[in-house]
């Protein structure tokens, strides 16, 4: 069991399956892109797929959620969510995308076993999506979305960060949008992991100001905490429901006293945090020869040491070194 000090038990699995993105969000990744991992430190897809095996089997490990950077460019993505599907017991699958190239193979995942998809739009139109992404895709990732939910990989939910001067009037309209098409929008608080050391918690758009803006347009009454129970969003019913809106506010409402979560990095790290500082090495003593319960027992060591929160608000918060796109979110 992956067990903390303060009695968390860790029971949802991130993978993040590549660091690369075909997108250049501009509060992620800088417009030329970054200095990928080298591919021999990469895991291939057996050893990802035998770190999934020990996590369910042997740590309970509920639901496992793909990641990137762009997860849809692991070239491996459909066979490892094949083999993840065939784990007993069987683990909930989910991806993590942007989106674009979804299209193309959303059927061939729900026929792999993936269960459902998040995706991200962070605005309706082309001149600032291009603007906040420096790639003129909006219409692929349209269509992406569109075919996640013809192939029934859903609930489709949709992640959108709002930034000042930029997409932060858009708010109503997303979820107009949303509402219309019946996917589940969820608006981010942004975080201080782009790479580029960017974030200005005075820019920031605050879940308070979202839901301000989307009362202009709709009633909003929460669901309460029962339902919510470790989801990063907060959750809303729109005009009475049974649609439905979420803020993820991790910097102004943080909820890392019920968070559920251990991540394992495109190179074999395990994770304790999203902010962690520190990361534990599975990679080495997994080509080393280790068996199985000797990876389970160092993974249960890299989350006992799991801090209390995020300290985005503590005096000398350091952002982490690795940035967003090779953590996966
Ligand atoms: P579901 O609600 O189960 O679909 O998943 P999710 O919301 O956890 O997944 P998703 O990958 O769509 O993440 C949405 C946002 O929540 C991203 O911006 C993540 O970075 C953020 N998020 C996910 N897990 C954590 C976490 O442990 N801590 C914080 N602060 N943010 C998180
Ligand atoms: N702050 C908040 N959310 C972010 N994402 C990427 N970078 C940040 C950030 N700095 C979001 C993406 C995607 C999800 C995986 O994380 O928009 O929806
Ligand atoms: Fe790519 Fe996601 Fe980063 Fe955007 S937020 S650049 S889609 S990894």
């Amino acid at each position: 069991m992956l067990v903390d000090r303060f009695g968390r038990i860790a029971t949802d699995l991130r993978v993040s399956l590549t660091d690369r993105c075909n997108l250049r969000c501009t509060y992620c990744m800088p417009e030329e892109g970054l200095a990928w991992l080298p591919r021999e430190s990469l895991l291939t897809d057996d050893e990802v797929v035998r770190l999934v095996r020990i996590g369910v089997e042997r740590l309970g490990i509920r639901e496992v959620r793909f990641t990137g950077g762009e997860p849809l460019l692991r070239r491996g993505l459909v066979d490892i969510v094949t083999e993840c599907a065939a784990l007993r017991p069987r683990p909930e699958l989910s991806l993590t995308t942007n989106a674009v190239g979804l299209a193309r193979v959303a059927e061939t995942l729900a026929t792999a076993g993936l269960d459902r998809v998040n995706g991200s739009i962070d605005t309706l139109s082309h001149e600032r999506f291009e603007t906040m992404t420096h790639r003129r895709r909006l219409d692929d990732v349209l269509e992406g979305l569109a075919a996640a939910r013809a192939a029934g990989l859903e609930p489709v939910k949709i992640n959108a960060v709002l930034m000042r001067g930029i997409n932060d009037d858009e708010a109503p309209d997303l979820l107009t949008w949303a509402l219309e098409q019946g996917y589940e929008l969820r608006f981010i608080e942004q975080m201080p992991l782009d790479a580029q050391h960017g974030w200005d918690r005075a820019a920031m758009v605050t879940a308070d100001e979202i839901l301000t803006s989307l009362r202009t347009r709709y009633t909003l009454s929460p669901i309460g905490d029962v339902e919510r129970g470790s989801a990063p969003a907060e959750t809303w019913l729109v005009d009475g429901g049974p649609q439905r809106v979420g803020v993820i506010g991790s910097v102004t409402r943080p909820f890392c006293g019920s968070c559920d979560r251990t991540r394992l990095t495109a190179e074999g790290e395990i994770r304790n945090c999203l902010f962690a500082r520190h990361e534990s090495d599975l990679r080495t003593p997994l080509r080393a020869g280790a068996d199985d319960a000797e990876l389970a027992s160092r993974w249960e060591m890299a989350m006992a040491s799991k801090a209390a929160g995020h300290g985005i608000d503590d005096e000398g918060f350091l952002q982490p070194t690795r940035p967003m796109s090779a953590i996966g979110g």
